[in-house]
């Protein structure tokens, strides 16, 4: 097969098959598929686009491009859950145990900061001695023997994706919809999981803040799973402002067994209760939706979902005292207090401006070789909504490298629209939309 003859017909509008998508990904992890002609296949995929058909064969052809994971090596029925990326998003870390409460199989590969957004693998780090990078058998055996493990994904998965992603970072074309599905559900594929649940973040924080590319990602999202024979649902979620109230590491783990104890943020709690149930529907635990969110709501309340994070915690090396003791997570030496400067009534708060100065105090990364503070990060004390006066408390910034303090301050107080005129904004509602598979 000839390259050049694909990178052609793909530049002409033309339709790949199957075999001239596995030549292209063979040659790619091969290294026999030079990277400037991957690199103009790429540019001709973002102007032309590719059919249903063409991205379920791309992502399935990228999720064997290395080892994989098959639902019966991880035997019974494994749910995973995706976000395509928030800020202070602490989902992850409450719905796993929960799920596992629930008493579904939870075998869930994470991955680490990028950018503004987050990444769970670097959150369960800040617990003392939680290890994530998990061999493949010892991933296994406790996912068989557990029905819980979240670890980092090894480097021999998908290597495709890695490739690919490094070659559209520098090509302009990160922003296709067919090489955004494949890359995210090429990883979830190789993860093994036979029920799927996406949280779609729109808005300021989101990866894509338009709702209407929110709306197309998470419909291809769904049908190309759905195509290669997952259980597929996904929700559309408010990302405008940052979920719950903490933003950072260590941080969000706080709030996570906060949430767990049945204390948590509304919003975060909800959203938890919600992604859950639809795959509570898919695992056939449940028929109604309603039946479902109220089901986890209650293992939020009664201990149980706490107790499983106990147990994930202690069967990764973590020391599972956390749980009572928050204490025992990184502090950050100092606490600066950003204020409002005249009275009124919160109308936005940008999750954007909010993620970069969690970042200036070092609690994500740029690169990925950056190092992360697992004790920095934003706790905001106001959300849209909320009422303050002049000088009242906003948020407090929990410090320990000083060097970006003041920048990362006025990014604060500027991410908060204070509108003096009104006395009521409604807080945006954080399920703007459901997509569920067909399958
Ligand atoms: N997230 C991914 O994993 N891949 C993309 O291409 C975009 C977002
Ligand atoms: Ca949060």
């Amino acid at each position: 097969m000839n390259t050049i003859d694909l990178i052609a017909k793909k530049r002409d509008g033309g339709t790949l098959t199957r075999e001239e998508i596995e030549h292209w990904i063979g040659g790619t992890v091969g290294r026999t598929i030079p990277d400037y002609q991957s690199s103009a296949l790429l540019m001709a995929i973002r102007l032309r686009g590719m059919t249903d058909e063409e991205t379920a064969d791309l992502t399935d052809a990228m999720a064997h491009s290395g080892s994989m994971f098959t639902p019966e090596e991880l035997g019974g029925f494994t749910v995973d859950k995706h976000s395509t990326g928030g800020v202070g998003d602490t989902t992850t870390l409450v719905l796993i145990p929960l799920l596992a409460a629930a008493g579904l199989t939870v075998g869930k590969l994470s991955g680490r900061a990028l950018g503004h957004t987050g990444g769970t693998i670097d959150k369960l780090e800040s617990i003392p001695g939680f290890r994530t990078d998990l061999s493949r058998d010892r991933f296994l055996e406790l996912v068989r023997e557990t029905k819980l493990a979240l670890a980092d994904h090894t480097a021999d998965m998908v290597p495709a994706d890695r490739i690919l992603y490094e070659l559209r970072d520098v090509t302009a074309t990160v922003d296709s919809l067919p090489l955004i599905v494949a890359s995210i559900m090429s990883k979830k594929i190789a993860g093994g999981a036979q029920a799927i649940v996406i949280d779609v973040k729109t808005g300021a924080g989101a990866f894509l803040p338009k709702l209407e590319d929110s709306r197309r990602l998470a419909g291809s999202l769904v049908a190309i799973g759905s195509k290669l024979g997952r259980k597929m649902a996904a929700l559309i979620t408010d990302m405008s402002q940052p979920l719950g109230r903490m933003v950072g590491n260590a941080l969000e783990v706080r709030e996570a067994i906060d949430t767990l104890r049945g204390e948590g943020p509304e919003d975060l709690s909800g959203l938890c209760c919600e992604l859950g149930a639809e795959l509570l529907l898919f695992a056939g635990s449940r028929r109604d939706r309603d039946g479902a969110v109220d089901r986890l709501d209650r293992l939020l309340h009664d201990g149980s979902a706490l107790a499983k994070f106990g147990e994930l915690i202690a069967h990764q090396d973590g020391n599972p005292a956390v749980i009572d003791d928050p204490s025992l997570l990184p502090r950050a030496a100092r606490k600066v207090e950003a204020r409002a400067e005249q009275s009124g009534v919160v109308r936005a708060l940008d999750a954007l401006a909010i993620g970069r100065a969690a970042n200036l105090l070092g609690a994500g990364r740029s690169t990925v070789e950056d190092a992360i503070d697992p004790a920095v990060g934003v706790e905001l004390v106001r959300k849209v909504g909320d009422r303050v006066e002049d000088d009242e408390l906003l948020a407090v910034l929990h410090v320990n490298d000083e060097t970006h303090l003041d920048a990362a301050c006025r990014m604060v107080e500027s991410a908060y629209t204070i509108d003096p005129e009104t006395t009521e904004v409604a807080p945006p509602e954080i399920i703007v939309d459901r997509i569920v598979g067909g399958s």
